[in-house]
């Protein structure tokens, strides 16, 4: 059967989160993570006059920092239950400066040259990376000459990372190695990722989980350029399992970009 790189059901699936979002999901935007993505956006110029676009923005956590800083704000995600949460988000008084969109991230014709900030968090994640590919080109098509793409991508290192320092614990705990990998391998919940193909599936959902070095290329060979990639680092929390113990442990990530088209 061919899909054309659209995944079935995505959109029912991530529907069917939008209720439970802020429980199964890393939290970005929590005052002791450091997300690079508040700099980047504060250094876009003359933003008051400015429109930014929130692609796949789910229940709307992001639309009030935006509209704190654009003129005009694009709200685009192509499941209906977050869309109904996004709007939600948006005070009355600002209503008339957001435009939602449900559709898919790379259906953005109509918007060639239009947007002068990109942002995607946590949205690039369709398990087909020819959706992925498309979607990046049209996200280049849409941004205006001198505007710029800004995104957190789940990290698959990340996981490893956090695999390696469980292995660690339960050998210095005393187990048996055969033990203390299963140990990590249980609690790092590898039962959900495959890691040679950076995917992660989940009650229903399918997500491109990412490296650094695939981000740097997949967003090249889209045409984007003076591309950087760094970390938005998570403290251990009980958001981790066995979060406590590893406190004093360099913390965890996800990835952080930006490029220009
Ligand atoms: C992990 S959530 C992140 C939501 C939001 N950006 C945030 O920071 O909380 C991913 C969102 O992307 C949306 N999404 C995933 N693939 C998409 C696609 N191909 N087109 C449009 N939206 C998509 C999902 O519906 C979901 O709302």
């Amino acid at each position: 059967m061919n899909f054309n790189g659209h995944t079935p059901n995505q959109e029912r699936s991530w529907s069917r989160h939008a209720a439970r979002y802020n429980d199964v999901f890393l939290d970005p935007y929590a005052t002791d993570v450091v997300n690079p993505l508040w700099q980047a956006l504060d250094a876009v110029g003359d933003a008051g006059a400015k429109t930014a676009a929130d692609l796949g923005c789910g229940t709307g956590p992001l639309l009030g920092p935006l509209l704190g800083r654009f003129r005009r704000v694009v709200a685009l995600d192509f499941a209906p239950g977050m869309i109904e949460r996004a709007r939600e988000q948006v005070a009355e008084a600002d209503r008339a400066r957001v435009e939602f969109l449900q559709r898919p991230m790379d259906d953005l014709a109509d918007r060639v040259g239009t947007i002068d900030a990109a942002v995607a968090i946590n949205s690039l994640v369709m398990p087909d990376v020819r959706c992925i590919q498309r979607t990046l080109e049209a996200v280049r098509a849409c941004l205006r000459p001198g505007g710029v793409f800004l995104g957190i991508a789940p990290s698959i290192d990340a996981i490893q990372y956090h695999t390696l320092l469980l292995h660690d614990q339960a050998l210095d705990h005393g187990m048996e190695p055969a033990d203390a990998e299963r140990f990590a391998a249980f609690h790092a919940e590898h039962r959900y990722y495959d890691f040679a193909f950076g995917r992660f599936k989940f009650r229903g959902l399918r997500q491109k989980f990412w490296h650094g070095f695939e981000l740097e290329h997949r967003l090249a060979r889209a045409g984007f350029r003076s591309i950087t990639v760094s970390k938005v680092l998570y403290p251990w929390d009980d958001n981790f399992a066995g979060g406590a113990e590893l406190a004093d442990c360099p913390p965890s990530w996800d990835w952080f970009f930006r490029a220009e088209p």
